[in-house]
């Protein structure tokens, strides 16, 4: 594991434009479950609960299926502290070696770690959006009409449109700037680091494929807990274990690079 830190450090410190794209995985250590390892979301929830058509047929019900699930505490973002793993991205922007950050995570802890060149591939669970107006609200504020039973089903304040989360549900489309920034970075960048993702799920695992199909092909290192689906097409350095732990000493290691190469 050793060399192959050192083998990441460097090319992040020789790197030009490294961008992270993350998943899941890097939030677990903060105790927010991933997806699809044991014991993840989707053996706790239905994933057609979090379906777009499903939310029109009954958005009340979604909603009362949301504040199970938040009160369950499997769930709760609002409470979730960021790890080592995003404090350690931050720091890599900080140096000057991570451009952007492209979560597919909708748990605003990059954000709350530091990272300011942060895509949310997937929006953000922080927030309400109206599905007419796209106006923007607090989800606590929306979760707090539905608790008290101010509204079972709960409209925008503006236009009284459906409100539901401002997270990218199964069947609707990423975000036309989310989306347009990832392809520019991606075509862009000379090092891509993956953490904590499966990269099952598209348009998000295009990304490590796109950036091995131009020339240069660009390096891909990969963190994960278990190899991801794409490992074999696309992994240059692979680092199995916990995101919090590597991701740390990676940047202990590209900050000690850095230095190095500044005498
Ligand atoms: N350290 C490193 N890797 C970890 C850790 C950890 N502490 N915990 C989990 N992992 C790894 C797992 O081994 C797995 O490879 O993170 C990955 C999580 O994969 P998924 O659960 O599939 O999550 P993700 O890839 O983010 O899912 C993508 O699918 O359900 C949709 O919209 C949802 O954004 C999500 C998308």
């Amino acid at each position: 594991m050793h060399d192959r830190i050192e083998q990441a450090a460097d090319l992040l410190a020789r790197s030009r434009n490294a961008i992270a794209l993350t998943g899941a995985g890097i939030s677990t250590e903060s105790g927010i479950p991933d997806f699809r390892s044991p014991g993840g979301l989707w053996e706790i929830i239905d994933p057609g609960e979090f379906s777009i058509d499903r939310f029109l047929q009954n958005p009340g019900r979604f909603w009362r299926i949301h504040l199970d699930l938040k009160a369950s505490g499997h769930f709760d973002l609002a409470s979730a502290q960021p790890n080592p793993a995003h404090y350690a991205l931050a720091r890599m922007e900080q140096l000057g070696v991570i451009k952007t950050v492209i979560t597919q995570n909708v748990d605003n802890l990059h954000q709350k770690a530091g990272s300011i060149e942060v895509v949310e591939f997937h929006g953000n669970l922080l927030r309400a959006t109206c599905i007419k107006c796209r106006a923007l609200e607090p989800i606590g504020d929306v979760e707090a009409r539905v608790a008290t039973g101010e509204e079972g089903t709960p409209r925008c304040r503006k236009c009284g449109g459906l409100v539901k989360p401002d997270a990218v549900f199964f069947g609707e489309a990423i975000p036309p700037k989310a989306l347009s920034v990832s392809h520019v970075q991606s075509q862009r960048t000379d090092v891509l680091l993956v953490v904590g993702t499966s990269l099952q799920v598209y348009p998000a695992a295009q990304i490590p494929l796109s950036v091995k199909l131009r020339y240069p092909p660009a390096q891909v290192i990969e963190i994960n807990r278990e190899p991801s689906a794409l490992h074999k097409q696309v992994t240059d350095v692979l680092l199995l274990g916990s995101a919090g732990e590597i991701v740390q000493r990676l940047a202990e290691t590209v900050e000690e690079r850095i230095a190095a190469m500044a005498c």
